[in-house]
């Protein structure tokens, strides 16, 4: 402290402002409206019904993809793209790409830039999302991109050489059906390509991450709640280290590749291996 007022140490105020994977303040500005559903979570985790992901959107509105903004702007050209030299070199060549969740739609836009001969569709069951991001993608006159408020397990059946899901499988109230759907959303020779947090799912474990709280805070108000619809076993963001692995092969899915990014997350190339 020096004249009554608090100086930030020079490890942190990197971090304060933010252009760093983990945008910090994006983080402090989520925690806001998730602190005012504590109510609305407590009634869910009571009654065990869930909270739909409109509900969500609306509370949140694009708070939740301001933290991952700067992840993929870092990542996800130099690293997860590149990490899969062969998807790299078909993007360059010219590919039909979908993402399913995409949210406002960040990192399709970074991909419709980098990649101008690939086409790029993304797929977000919440109406109000999709709009925001048709709205970037025209600001940034990105022709290859398009956007369309549909569930991943509806997708138009083998229409993509690549479908992308980053950070969002741990949301669907359906993980089965939305796997189904990416698979038969594929083309013959067609993959996916998945990014999940590399927490392991053991509290025990993952307590010596430091990120860990936030990722299990986050979890309890939102994602976990965001699967856990009525009826549904929910999974969350915790989920992926325990159950990913089996789920894609339970569907037929191989691994065919695997980063392990400096972001704290996990990018799954799996490809079908029947169609
Ligand atoms: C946490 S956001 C992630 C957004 C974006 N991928 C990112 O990292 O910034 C999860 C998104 O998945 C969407 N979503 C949830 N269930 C879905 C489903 N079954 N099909 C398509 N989108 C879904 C939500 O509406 C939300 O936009």
């Amino acid at each position: 402290m020096t004249d009554g007022r608090y100086e930030p140490l020079d490890e942190t105020v990197g971090l304060l402002r933010g252009g760093v994977p983990i945008d910090v303040r994006a983080v402090a500005e989520l925690l806001v409206p998730l602190g005012s559903l504590l109510p609305r979570v407590a009634t869910a985790i009571r009654d065990g019904g869930g909270i739909e992901s409109a509900e969500f959107q609306a509370a949140l509105g694009m708070t939740s993809e301001r933290v991952n903004g700067p992840m993929y702007r870092a990542f996800l050209l130099d690293e997860w793209i590149a990490g899969h030299p062969e998807l790299a070199e078909a993007l360059a060549h010219g590919i039909d790409v979908a993402e399913v969740g995409p949210g406002s739609g960040t990192a399709l836009r970074i991909l419709a830039r980098a990649f101008p001969a690939s086409r790029f569709v993304g797929y977000d069951v919440d109406v109000a999302t999709v709009r925001e991001a048709v709205a970037a993608a025209a600001d940034e006159g990105l022709a290859n991109l398009r956007f369309e408020a549909v569930d991943g397990g509806a997708m138009p059946r083998a229409a993509f050489d690549l479908v992308c899901m980053f950070d969002a499988f741990h949301h669907v109230s359906d993980p089965s059906a939305v796997l189904d759907g990416m698979r038969a959303a594929l083309r013959p020779g067609g993959s996916l390509l998945l990014a999940e947090s590399a927490v392991s799912g053991d509290p025990t474990t993952d307590a010596a991450d430091p990120t860990s709280p936030i990722i299990y805070g986050c979890d309890l108000l939102y994602c976990y709640q965001e699967s856990k619809l009525a009826g549904r076993t929910g999974t969350g963001a915790t989920w992926p280290g325990r159950g990913l692995e089996r789920m894609l092969a339970d569907h037929g899915f191989s691994e065919t590749g695997r980063v392990a990014s400096q972001a704290g997350y996990v990018v799954i190339r799996a490809t079908p291996l029947r169609n």
